[in-house]
């Protein structure tokens, strides 16, 4: 693990391979970057793979008491300047991909290709910000297990969750994340700006990927979503869940690859 300062907080990442083009992977709530860790063993010879934690989660430090989906793009891009990654390709898994959509509209002349998984580009309704203030009760009052314990079923499929080690792996994840934290990251995404305005201006090749039992961000939405950026390849991942590079982590890969490998000027070459 290496750390980047950036404007007030150590952000940890992993970085492996050194070919282009680099692709920097951007995680969901309330996770790490050890959520990539089949991407990271897969996709190796793709690009340079960039794995970093946001701020508040995984090993990465908290500077105040909300973290913007714009403050975790700066972070990114700090720590993209920083290693002199542009243009990078985002692969954003829900939270991850609400960062993607904030960095595009600020940094979009440094961003190669978009992968959005999961996600959406709506912000909160009213009822979803009632449930980001219900979730910080909950952590205030009992701490992450009981984030963990509501979290697991929304992230992952009926199938998924009767697979012991990856409800262990997820658990894991969620209850090493501080308090703070995840209170951190509800504010955010509560507070996020809707970024559908945006969908029509991005001008990158990009791929929008969904599990077919996701929930949370059903597989409909995703097709609208899709349906709103021009030209995105639109892909459904059958059986899996919310978390769905985590379930069926061999289809979600060949799909990246393929993508990568048809970007246009050979950029995943080395
Ligand atoms: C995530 O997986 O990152 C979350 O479900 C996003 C959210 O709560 O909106």
């Amino acid at each position: 693990m290496a750390i980047v300062q950036v404007e007030g907080a150590r952000i940890a990442y992993d970085t492996y391979g050194s070919s282009k083009p680099a692709v920097v992977f951007l995680h969901g709530f309330p996770l790490n970057r050890l959520m990539w860790a089949p991407q990271v063993e897969a996709l190796r010879g793709v690009g340079r793979l960039v794995v970093p934690d946001m701020r508040g989660m995984g090993s990465s430090e908290l500077s105040n008491g909300t973290t913007s989906m714009e403050r975790m793009a700066d972070d990114v891009h700090g720590l993209v300047e920083s290693l002199d990654l542009a243009p990078v390709v985002l692969v954003g898994l829900s939270m991850g991909g609400y960062v993607a959509l904030s960095y595009y509209r600020k940094y979009r002349e440094e961003v190669r290709a978009l992968v959005l998984v999961d996600t959406r580009a709506e912000a909160d309704d009213e009822k979803a910000r009632e449930n980001r203030t219900k979730m910080i009760e909950e952590v205030q009052a009992k701490g992450p297990s009981a984030v963990a314990t509501a979290m697991i079923p929304k992230l992952l499929s009926e199938e998924a969750q009767k697979d012991a080690e990856v409800v262990a792996e997820v658990r894991r994840m969620i209850e090493t994340t501080s308090p703070a934290g995840i209170i951190g990251a509800l504010r955010g995404m509560a507070e996020r700006p809707d970024s559908t305005d945006l969908l029509g201006e991005i001008a990158v090749p990009t791929l929008v990927v969904v599990g077919s039992e996701d929930t949370v961000t059903p597989p409909e939405g995703a097709e609208a979503f899709a349906a709103a950026i021009p030209d995105a390849q639109f892909e459904v991942i059958d059986g899996a869940g919310h978390l769905s590079t985590f379930e069926k982590p061999d289809e979600f890969n060949d799909l990246v690859r393929e993508f990568l490998e048809e970007l246009p000027n050979g950029e995943s070459d080395s």
